[in-house]
């Protein structure tokens, strides 16, 4: 067996995920399995990389990619067996790495027993979901609207009274306030660690603590106070704690959090406080936003991006909390062609974009392809896309009276698709993923490909030389941060710094040339890794189009 995960060692993880549907399917079905990522493990370990976060793969009527969990104790007989996922996480751990699973405790599928058990008039069930008579007006309990598109309350069957669902209406949300709900999950999590497992990424989860008085929103008023960051959620966190996986030295732990704040991230990932380790935050894929519309389609302007990472960085160092990096997962487009340049600079933008985000301070995660500089995929009709919430959206925009054309463009900017297209392994047409139909179809594998950067490529050894950095230097693994000319308007610079060695990160975001001054010192440092070949080092450097450079000075006493 491998070592396993240290507790002190997830600041110098660097963390793959991988969304198993897209993966490498071994069977011909056209969708991933476990298997393939049992016969991938080679490339895997390649990378350096010491955990997996892998997306739900229990029973799931995939509804929602997985996300509308129908049993928590199974795996999805699509992607594979029980055997096969021992198997998995035996080899992994052979190779040193570690699993992540992925527990959607929020809400459950309403194929899950519970909820079905509920329908039938079981009350113990019953008070398992969030569920409430109409309005005094008849109409439904609450105005609030599901985060993927039209009202957030459905009928619970034919009772007259509606259960609660923030996402899709196949995904029921938890009462958390039920005290035998906190024990199933607790269960849940604890049947995974009697598996070996050490690693828990926990979907909303600061969405769970829901108030106990559901109200409508004024006009203009936001609902979200009512169900995100409540009082309740760090409690619920903390017993989950105590009750599973903080009883287990080496567990890693990421909660994903939705329309939070610093100050409550700080509380979820302050050791002190005895709940998760890190956490996933969004507001820095939001500055292409539109007025905070998602379904918008602007360019970022870079010196959003910058002051919004920064405040993140700041804050959370000066509460003692711990980001979890990203620009890419299963549910954001690729952050080539979002703050990038597919095109032209597709190696330098990729490079640039992960050198910012494996030298902040937190613990990295590359979502496969990344590492090779996958793009989004050139579709050219709504039928192209499979996701519930991109083809919710496009009928939403249609409805507010875009014509065809404008919605499309706009579901294309942002949609989750864009980022699910298979692995792609090789150039032939189904990317080395599938030997039959892939369920989304892959575009751009002709230079886009493992194998061709295997051969020389430049994206994939730099990811490989910025994970292995971060293990040889506490610099970038535990450093200090702190900004440098924050109000420059493409460059983002910063300094990490721990004890006698200083590093100076400078990226730029843009495809412009720029003459950037540097302070002296580090004008005589050394280039720890850099994206461009043999960059000058000088007082004034002339940073071309998404360049991005390390230095590394050593302080004198
Ligand atoms: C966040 C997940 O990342 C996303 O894919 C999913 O749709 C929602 N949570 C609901 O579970």
């Amino acid at each position: 067996m491998g070592k396993p995960p240290t507790k002190v060692g997830f600041r110098e993880y660097a963390i793959y995920q991988i969304y198993p549907k897209s993966f490498r399917d071994t069977t011909g079905s056209g969708i991933g399995d476990l298997r393939g990522v049992i016969e991938k493990i080679p490339y895997i370990a390649s990378l350096g990389i010491d955990m997996i976060w892998f997306n739900p793969f229990f029973v799931s009527p995939q509804r929602d990619g997985g996300y509308d969990v129908a049993d928590y104790y199974n795996i999805d007989p699509a992607i594979g067996t029980m055997d096969d996922f021992d198997e998995l996480v035996r080899t992994l751990a052979d190779n040193g790495i570690g699993v992540m699973l992925d527990m959607v405790l929020n809400h459950t599928s309403t194929e899950h027993e519970w909820f079905q058990k509920a329908l039938a008039g079981d009350k113990k069930y019953q008070d398992f979901y969030i569920i409430r008579p109409p309005a005094a007006d008849g109409g439904l309990p609450t105005n609030w609207e599901s985060k993927f598109g039209g009202p957030a309350w459905a009928p619970f069957g034919d009772t007259g009274n509606y259960y609660l669902h923030l996402y899709d209406p196949t995904q029921a949300d938890l009462n958390w306030r039920n005290p035998e709900v906190r024990d199933e999950m607790v269960k849940i999590v604890n049947f995974w660690r009697a598996k070996g497992i050490h690693g828990f990424r926990f979907d909303v989860i600061n969405v769970i603590g829901k108030a106990a008085e559901l109200k409508s929103s004024a006009p203009g008023e936001d609902p979200r106070y009512m169900y995100t960051d409540g009082p309740d959620v760090n409690a619920y966190l903390q017993q989950l704690n105590a009750e599973s996986f903080g009883q287990d030295p080496d567990s890693v732990t990421v909660g994903e959090m939705s329309s939070t704040s610093i100050q409550n991230c700080v509380e979820y990932s302050n050791p002190d406080n005895h709940e998760l380790d890190m956490v996933f935050s969004f507001h820095h894929l939001k500055v292409d936003y539109l007025n905070g519309q998602k379904w918008s389609n602007v360019r970022f302007n870079p010196i959003d991006l910058k002051r919004t990472l920064n405040e993140w960085a700041l804050g959370m160092q000066e509460g003692n909390g711990w980001n979890a990096l990203f620009l890419n997962n299963h549910d954001q487009p690729r952050s080539v062609n979002r703050f990038g340049d597919p095109t032209t600079y597709r190696v330098e933008s990729a490079t640039m974009l992960a050198t910012m985000i494996h030298m902040l301070r937190g613990t990295p995660y590359i979502y496969m392809g990344e590492e090779i500089g996958m793009t989004d995929p050139e579709y050219h009709s709504i039928d192209d896309y499979v996701d519930v919430e991109a083809r919710n959206a496009y009928n939403a925009l249609i409805d507010q009276g875009l014509d065809a054309a404008e919605a499309f463009t706009i579901v294309r900017s942002k949609a989750r698709d864009n980022s699910r297209t298979p692995m792609q392994w090789d150039d032939s047409p189904n990317v080395g993923f599938t030997t039959g139909t892939p369920w989304l179809r892959p575009t751009n594998q002709e230079h886009i490909n493992v194998a061709a950067e295997e051969q020389g490529g430049k994206i994939l050894a730099y990811y490989k030389k910025l994970i292995r950095l971060r293990k040889q230097h506490l610099a970038i693994s535990i450093g200090e941060y702190q900004p440098y000319q924050l109000e420059h308007p493409q460059v983002y610079a910063f300094t990490r710094t721990h004890e006698d060695e200083k590093l100076l990160v400078i990226v730029n975001l843009s495809d412009k040339e720029i003459a950037y001054d540097i302070p002296a010192d580090f004008a005589t440092g050394e280039v720890l890794i850099a994206n461009y070949p043999n960059p000058t080092v000088a007082d004034t450097i002339q940073l071309h189009p998404y360049e991005a450079l390390t230095l590394k000075k050593e302080v004198v006493a």
